[in-house]
Formats: C-alpha cells, sequence, structure tokens
C-alpha cells in the first residue's frame, strides 16, 4: 500500500500461539518464543554494536534506527530501554520503523505485558498509538526520542523518507513467508536512506537477503544467530551507491549552516509562535520580530480559528496535507486553548451519499469524519483560543523586539533593518513568517507567487442561547463561544475578497463592515432570526497571505536567478540529472502562504521546518515536502512551454 494513499488501514489479525502473538497470514511469530527481547538484544541491538557506537558519537545531534517491521514494536522499546540506561550516547534517538500491517493497542499491550521490563516505555507508546493513516506519523515519545511510524509497505514508505539512517534493523516475517517485501527495491530504498558506515542487522541468512543486501552496497558477515538459529547477518555500507543522489535537484532542503543554536522569525503570528515553540523545545535561542507589541495580531488576530482536517471526495494533496497537519496539531495544542467540540458542515444530501461510499472505502475511524445525508461531522475537529494560546506559548519566546522591518540583507549576517534603515538585529539563522510581507523581504532573492484575501469575522452576542454544542459550517462559519442562560456570544465569518497587488500593504481596515455578508450564510437556517437581530460585540479584517494551488509555502528561499540561468530549458524536459541543484540562499527559510487554514497546518510546518533546518528525520512525505516547497511555482513556470510574441 502507497503512503499516499488517502486510506486507513485495518488492524492486523492477531492470534495466540503458546501465549505469543501470531500472524496467521504469514504464518509465522512476532518474536521468539524462547525471550523476545533477549532476541532483540542479541540480533538489531548488539549486531548493530549500538551501545559502544553511542558512546562514540555522544557528541552527534543525533542517532537514527530505521527497521523493517514494527509489529509489537518489541524491538522499538527495548532499544528505548537501552537508551534510557546507556550513559554516554548522542542528545536525541529517532527510531524509523515501517509497518504493512499494523497491530490494535489492544493487541500491542498483551503483547508487551510479557514483558515486564519494557512496560514504562510501553505506556508512553500506547498514549500517543491510535492512527492507522497510511504514511508518516512522528510521535514524541519521550524528550529524546520520537518514533516515526511509516505505516504501508515499507519500500513504497522508505522511498518517500528523507532520513540519513544509521543503523538498520532488517526485521519482518522470514524472507520464505514474505518474500513480497524482501525485495531488490527494499534494498535499493535502504541503501538510498544510508551513508558510508551505516550497519544493519538482520535474523535471516538467506540467500536472498544476502544478495540483494550485497549489491545494493552492503559489506557483510555471518554472525552466530540467537537461540536455535545458526546463523545471522551484519553489515556495513562502505560505499554509497552511485544513484543515491538528489532526484529532486529544484526542490532542494538544506540543513542550516551554523553551530549557534539560535534563530530569528520574523513574524509574530501562528506561523512565529509555532515556530518559535518548536525551536525553544528543541533548545534553540528564540527571537521574534513584529511591529506589534504582542503575539497573533494581524491575520492570526481573530480571538478564535477553527482547526480541521480537510477531506475531500476525491484524493488529493490538499487532503494528504492538511490530514497529517491536523493530527500533528491535535498533538501540539493543549486542551485549554484547543475546544475539541466537533465541527457540523451541513451538506445537501446529493454529493453525501457519494461522499459516504467513498469514506466506507477508505475506512476513515469515525473519530475523524461521520457522514450522514444531510451534514458532515468532524468528531475531532474544533477551535484555538488565540488568548489563551498566546499566554501559553509565549513562554517559547526568549526575546521579542518589537519592530516594523523594511529589509533583511546579508553581510556575514543577517542584518535586520527598521524603516529609518537602522540594522536593529543581527543573526546567522533567519526565518521569515510575515504573512504577506513576507513576499517583500524576500524579493531580493525569489519571488513567493503570494496573493492576498481579505476577510472579517464579526462576533456577537444574541438574546437567546442557540444551544450549539459544536462549531457549525455552511459555506461561513459559526463558533458558540460564551453560553449562558439567557444570551449567547458566537464568531461569525468569515469574508474572502481578493485583494489587487496595490492595495495589500494598507494596514487600516476599520471602514471595512462585513457583518451583513457574514449574516447570510444562515438566512436559510433555524438561527436566522437571533443572528440577524444580534448585537456586534466587535469585528476583526485581516489580510491572509494565499497561494494559487491553496498549499503553504515552507522551506529555504532559493537562488531564483540562478535558478532561471539554470533550468531555462526545462520546458524542453532534459533528464533530472543533467540539472544542477537549484540554490538556496544560506540560512534563510520561509513559512508563509498559510491561506485560511493556518491554525492546522502552522504546528506540522513549524516541526519541519525545524527537522530540515537541523538535518534530522522529516515528518513529511517527499512529494508533500515538494507540494510546499518555495521553489514550486518557479519551477512550475519554467517548465511550462514558453510563448513567443511575435
Ligand atoms: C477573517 C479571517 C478568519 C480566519 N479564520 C481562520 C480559521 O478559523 N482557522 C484558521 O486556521 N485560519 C483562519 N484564518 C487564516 C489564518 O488566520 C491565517 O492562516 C494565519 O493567521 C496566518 O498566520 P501567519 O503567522 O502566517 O500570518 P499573520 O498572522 O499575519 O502574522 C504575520 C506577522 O508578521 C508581522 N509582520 C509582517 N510584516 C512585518 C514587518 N515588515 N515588520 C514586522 N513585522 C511584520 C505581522 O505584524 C504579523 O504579526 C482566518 C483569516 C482571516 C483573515
Ligand atoms: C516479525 S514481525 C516484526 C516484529 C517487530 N519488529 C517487533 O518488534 O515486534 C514482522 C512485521 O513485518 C510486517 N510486514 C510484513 N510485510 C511488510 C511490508 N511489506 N512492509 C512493512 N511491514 C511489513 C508484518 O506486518 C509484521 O508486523
Amino acid at each position: 500500500m502507497n503512503p499516499l494513499d488517502l486510506k486507513f488501514i485495518k488492524p492486523a489479525v492477531i492470534t495466540d500461539k503458546r501465549g505469543q502473538p501470531y500472524a496467521k497470514d504469514f504464518d509465522d511469530v512476532y518474536f521468539n518464543d524462547l525471550n523476545g527481547l533477549d532476541e532483540t538484544n542479541h540480533v538489531f541491538l548488539g549486531g548493530n554494536q549500538l551501545l559502544e557506537r553511542w558512546g562514540e558519537k555522544q557528541q552527534k545531534p543525533y542517532f537514527c534506527i530505521g527497521e523493517t517491521g514494527f509489529g509489537s514494536g518489541l524491538n522499538f522499546l527495548a532499544t528505548c530501554l537501552a537508551w534510557q540506561q546507556c550513559p554516554k550516547k548522542p542528545a536525541k534517538l529517532h527510531f524509523i520503523s515501517t509497518e504493512l500491517h499494523p497491530m490494535s493497542a489492544g493487541d500491542l499491550k498483551s503483547a508487551h505485558q510479557l514483558f515486564p521490563e519494557i512496560k514504562t516505555f510501553s505506556q508512553k507508546l500506547l498514549a500517543k498509538y491510535d492512527s492507522f493513516r497510511a504514511g508518516i506519523h512522528q510521535l514524541a515519545i519521550d524528550e529524546d526520542i520520537t518514533l516515526t511510524l511509516l505505516l504501508g509497505d515499507a519500500t513504497e514508505n522508505l522511498k518517500q523518507l528523507h532520513a540519513q539512517v544509521d543503523a538498520w534493523f532488517l526485521d519482518g516475517f522470514a524472507p520464505s513467508r514474505n518474500p513480497a517485501m524482501w525485495s531488490a527495491a527494499l534494498f535499493n530504498a535502504i541503501a538510498q536512506l544510508s551513508e558510508p558506515g551505516t550497519t544493519i542487522a538482520t535474523y535471516s541468512a538467506a540467500a536472498v537477503v544476502k544478495k540483494g543486501l550485497t549489491q545494493a552496497g552492503f559489506k557483510l558477515t555471518k554472525q552466530t544467530g540467537f537461540g536455535p538459529k545458526r546463523d545471522m547477518l551484519v553489515g556495513t555500507m562502505n560505499e554509497k551507491p552511485a544513484q543515491a543522489i538528489n532526484r529532486q535537484p529544484w526542490h532542494p532542503l538544506p540543513k542550516a549552516n551554523t553551530q549557534d543554536k539560535k534563530v530569528t522569525i520574523l513574524g509574530g503570528g501562528i506561523a512565529g509562535l509555532c515556530l518559535a515553540r518548536s525551536f525553544n523545545l528543541a533548545g534553540f535561542h528564540t527571537t521574534v520580530i513584529d511591529q506589534h507589541s504582542q503575539p497573533l495580531k494581524q491575520a492570526s488576530g481573530q480571538g478564535y480559528a477553527m482547526v480541521m482536517p480537510l477531506i475531500t471526495a476525491q484524493k488529493s494533496p490538499e487532503a494528504l496535507f492538511y490530514l497529517r497537519a491536523f493530527e500533528h496539531a491535535q498533538q501540539a495544542y493543549s486542551e485549554h486553548a484547543f475546544h475539541q467540540i466537533g465541527i457540523c458542515e451541513l451538506f445537501p444530501p446529493e454529493p453525501n451519499a457519494k461522499r459516504i461510499k467513498n469514506n466506507k472505502k477508505l475506512s476513515l475511524p469515525d473519530s475523524l469524519i461521520q457522514v450522514n445525508s444531510q451534514n458532515i461531522k468532524y468528531p475531532n475537529a474544533g477551535y484555538v483560543d488565540n488568548q489563551v494560546l498566546a499566554a501559553e506559548w509565549s513562554s517559547y519566546i526568549d526575546q521579542w523586539i518589537t519592530a516594523k522591518v523594511s529589509c533583511v540583507e546579508h553581510h556575514q549576517q543577517w542584518q535586520i533593518q527598521n524603516e529609518l534603515k537602522q540594522t536593529i538585529h543581527s543573526c546567522d539563522l533567519l526565518i521569515i513568517a510575515a504573512g504577506m510581507y513576507s513576499q517583500v523581504l524576500t524579493q531580493a532573492h525569489q519571488d513567493l507567487g503570494l496573493t492576498a484575501k481579505l476577510g472579517q469575522t464579526n462576533q456577537i452576542q444574541t438574546n437567546k442561547n442557540l444551544k450549539l454544542s459544536h462549531v457549525i459550517l455552511n459555506q461561513g462559519y459559526l463558533i458558540p463561544i460564551k453560553q449562558t442562560a439567557l444570551t449567547g456570544q458566537y464568531l461569525i465569518g468569515a469574508t474572502f475578497d481578493h485583494l489587487p497587488a496595490t492595495s495589500w500593504l494598507q494596514s487600516d481596515f476599520s471602514e471595512y463592515n462585513h457583518l451583513q455578508r457574514n449574516l447570510t450564510h444562515w438566512q436559510q437556517t433555524d438561527y436566522a432570526h437571533h443572528l440577524s437581530t444580534a448585537t456586534l460585540v466587535s469585528k476583526h479584517t485581516a489580510i491572509r497571505a494565499t497561494t494559487q494551488d491553496h498549499l503553504p509555502v515552507c522551506g529555504p528561499i532559493i537562488n531564483q536567478q540562478q535558478f532561471e540561468s539554470a533550468y531555462q530549458d526545462l520546458h524542453h524536459g532534459r533528464h533530472w540529472q543533467e540539472y544542477p541543484p537549484a540554490e538556496p540562499i544560506k540560512n534563510l527559510y520561509v513559512m508563509t502562504g498559510l491561506g485560511s487554514r493556518g491554525f492546522t497546518s502552522a504546528p506540522l510546518l513549524a516541526d519541519y521546518l525545524l527537522s530540515m533546518i537541523t538535518g534530522q528525520p522529516l515528518p513529511l512525505e517527499a512529494d508533500l515536502c515538494k507540494i510546499i516547497h518555495p521553489n514550486r511555482f518557479n519551477f512550475r513556470n519554467l517548465k511550462k512551454t514558453p510563448t513567443y510574441s511575435s
């Protein structure tokens, strides 16, 4: 199964064989019935010499393990235990594992009960193990342990992974019982993610494994296997195979070139605030520069913002991206800030019949979406209270500088200048998260292709409690903020108006009044009378930075001049290997174009940028990294055949 199928996987059917989990379909056990934990320690931890190598690499920021076949998670939990007990080690452990038939949480728990030593880590894993969506899931298991679970076929998933693996655990049912997994394509995908010095260990000494790994570039030796098994294989990659180069040189995802753990973020909206949180939690000193003296003003200042997935009737890049973003947002926001009261979308019956059928096909869980003939419910969606969020997360900002920035220039460091052209701050690593204004601040290097959409929300008070238990969507939205016995406070919104390029720099919108337009969505509903006679409490008008494909712009800023000159004949369709990499501007990144869904996408995008900048495994599949890349519009423009005027 492809990780980019919009699909939820049905849990594996597990049977019991002599008190151990057993997969009937493969006629194989999940772990050795002598002692699974001892087997893991012998084959995978011992075979990769992990304890010794962790000690040698203690100056490194992280150590990364890759595994085929997560199964019961026993290998993972045994590794967590060894990591915890190891006195000398790198700062962080990344464990990446693939799984085609994930076990249910109940089956995992039963399997773990056989090994009391792993109880604490088992509980930490089970607290986060809750989605069977195909594709990538990044779970923070402990302060220094991140599990990246790739659900679906191992080869397809590893082809979508952006990571550098130090050691491989080649597990999976025996090659004779599961030949489909142990393929040349899998061994090549493993090689692509390895570097010289990367090690591999597997309990299998089958000829197909030996041949495949050798051809993929590993130098192998046989060692004594565990228990009755005579042999197992261990190996090291000597030289990276020739094809292991960037297949998309026009969409580079560079690590930052700086030793300091300091970051400057230009913009204190939801993008900037999420960035401050992600980098602060990773031990960075964070500086935020904004023209306002507090976070969450401008587009992010509407008081209450919906957070929800986007489930389209057909699979689309947007749906794939926002589903991952929604899951990530649920992990990031606290229950005080994120009110998961559910969102109910009123929908005509006709198109819904199609969606009901589609949902069944995709096995989408009821906790995500429930489609009825009249409406669609998203039970775990809801809204964020911006004030609560700002109060909770402000402590992630180590330094706040209030200033209107006119330009940023690089002279050994990034120099941030105010409107009087005075340098107010210098830094090595800069992320621009300034909404529409990001376009102005990066224009010396690259055009971001943003367009401005003006919008307004209205906070109103009714003379009756409308007794709404969830947010209602009906083209516009109606958020119940506070309901007392006799009255109710609601946020209604939002309008969406195109602004010409000449007028989006204006900042005074006090003349605009969109209340009547926001009310029109409710005219045919039971709430019409009470809403139309409500008192206006406040209004919020701001500009959204949007893109033509409705996806954010997140990643490195590119040297557009170099790109256009190197890629000018792209429309002829030369082979990708013939192009040089697009040049990123050193230590300059952007996160903008969040459109109408910034509160859903920003937590994931911030962690994604942190991973990219620090060179850690990315929490997004390669094909999704591409669709949010800042260079995508320039690439698409050059791909089109030019039209010549006579
Ligand atoms: C009316 C309305 C309703 C919306 N409803 C929702 C919703 O329900 N759910 C949802 O997810 N999204 C919603 N959105 C969209 C959401 O608000 C945006 O996606 C999000 O706020 C974008 O965040 P941002 O940090 O990129 O931009 P912003 O919040 O605009 O932050 C950019 C920051 O950069 C600062 N800045 C810009 N230029 C400079 C400069 N030159 N010098 C110094 N500082 C600068 C600004 O002061 C600002 O604080 C809505 C938007 C609007 C307008
Ligand atoms: C022996 S078990 C792994 C045991 C596991 N490492 C543990 O610690 O419990 C093999 C696992 O590989 C999974 N698997 C089989 N074929 C696969 C494939 N093509 N891609 C990913 N996982 C696969 C199976 O579903 C099963 O969970």
